[in-house]
């Protein structure tokens, strides 16, 4: 692979998306977009749009907004539809992730075992282990947990070697958050039904920057944050689809605002559940932080999920080649398939620790996870060919002089 900043040139160059970067406002040369995306302009307008509408409408913005806020989350759910591949009403935007993990699971669960792996995110562990509690069953029996061979990835193949017996439900990520892994949830869903069991996914790592078909793949149910790759800001809440051919459940977590729209304001005492995915919603929507997913799912439309996914696998090929050719102290621990690999890439060094910080002193913003992970994200809509490799040449340079050494984490508090 040409590796050189030249060729770097000309993918910009040729980049169907470099004018979107113009929309964002990044500090420093910004490779952290999977754990939080940078403020858009688009973002900010809606963001302020909400507000003004808060100051001028008052309790009339309910309904009086533009969108009215009464169904806002549910319109943005069905704009969320188009991004993973589901039907109108099958999404919404509500809650957190591990909030819709508890909600959907606590429903979807019949009271069997959880076949889930031991390289997810522990908030996902913390909600079934407290669910498989609240039915009295032991988490130490009831969570099927399976093993990577390599501490980086899981094998599909033990996922499915693991159903069977009562598994009621395959709960797995779509990317796992340390090596970028993409796990095959077509096949993964499809092993579940051939086993008896649902399929669930935690979508975080890849909703904004991996085209999903859920609806095609059978997916019963999924849960999602927009605070990564939709770029909807820190603590933006989450999304959640349920199939379409489960909408005949009752949510397990019931509130007014799950409630069937038309008569939500009877005030019935009697929940009667909206007739779709809004039926997951519980408590009222905070609108000011739902508003600026409105203006971040404007950009992801306009550039398409389709060329965002082409891009970030040309970007993460381009940073895999760039490490191996210049980086000898470091190793690649995302898979080297595009179609297994997510939008960041797990670059591991020993002492991945000192140099994330050092490398943050350079103003190259990466993140670090236990025990020698530094991922390294180039999310596509802000993020070129050249900064990847400016990127790797300053971690290049931390590592040739080494910067990292003299690094002191106590004295660095992010
Ligand atoms: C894969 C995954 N699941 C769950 C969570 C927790 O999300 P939340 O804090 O929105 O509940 C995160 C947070 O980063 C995550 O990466």
């Amino acid at each position: 692979m040409d590796t050189s900043r030249g060729y770097a040139r000309e993918c910009d160059e040729a980049d169907p998306l470099s004018a979107f970067a113009d929309r964002f406002d990044a500090p420093g040369c910004y490779m952290d977009g999977n754990s939080l995306g940078p403020v858009s302009r688009d973002a900010e307008r809606t963001l302020e749009r909400v507000r003004e509408e808060w100051r001028d409408l008052a309790i009339e913005g309910w309904t009086d907004g533009d969108p009215p806020w009464f169904d806002y989350a549910e319109r943005l759910g069905d704009r969320l539809a188009g991004l993973v591949g589901a039907s109108a009403g099958e999404c919404v935007v509500a809650n957190s992730t591990t909030v819709n993990i508890h909600a959907l699971v606590d429903t979807f669960l019949d009271g069997g075992r959880i076949v889930v792996n031991e390289l997810d995110f522990p908030s996902d562990h913390y909600a079934l282990r407290a669910q498989l509690r609240r039915r009295g069953l032991d988490p130490d029996d009831h969570l099927v947990v399976v093993e990577s061979r390599d501490g980086r990835t899981i094998e599909e193949a033990d996922v499915v070697d693991a159903l069977g017996g009562d598994v009621d439900l395959l709960f797995m990520p779509s990317v796992l958050y340390r090596s970028g892994q993409l796990l095959d949830v077509e096949r993964l869903t499809e092993a579940a039904h051939d086993h008896g069991a649902l399929a669930g996914f935690d979508l975080a790592h890849s909703v904004g920057v991996v085209d999903h078909d859920l609806s095609a793949a059978g997916v019963d149910f999924a849960v999602w944050c927009h605070y990564k790759y939709c770029n909807a800001g820190p603590g933006a809440p989450g999304g959640l689809y349920v199939d379409e051919r489960h909408f005949d459940r009752r949510p397990a977590l019931p509130g007014w605002w799950g409630h069937e729209k038309a008569t939500q304001f009877e005030m019935n005492l009697e929940f009667t559940p909206a007739a779709d995915a809004g039926a997951y919603q519980i408590g009222t929507p905070p609108v000011l932080a739902v508003a600026p997913l409105e203006g971040a799912l404007d950009v992801v439309e306009a550039a398409g999920i389709g060329t965002i996914r082409e891009k970030s696998v040309a970007l993460t090929d381009y940073l895999i080649g760039l490490v191996d050719e210049r980086l000898p102290a470091c190793s690649v621990g995302t898979p080297r398939d595009p179609a297994r690999r997510g939008g960041h890439v797990a670059v591991e060094h020993p002492d991945a620790e000192r140099v994330s910080a050092a490398l943050k002193e350079r103003d190259v913003v990466v993140d670090y996870r236990p025990p020698n992970v530094i991922r390294v994200c180039p999310s596509p809509l802000y993020t070129g060919f050249e900064d990847v490799h400016r990127a790797v040449e300053r971690l290049r340079s931390v590592l040739d002089e080494g910067a990292h050494e003299t690094v002191d984490l106590d004295a660095d508090v992010t």
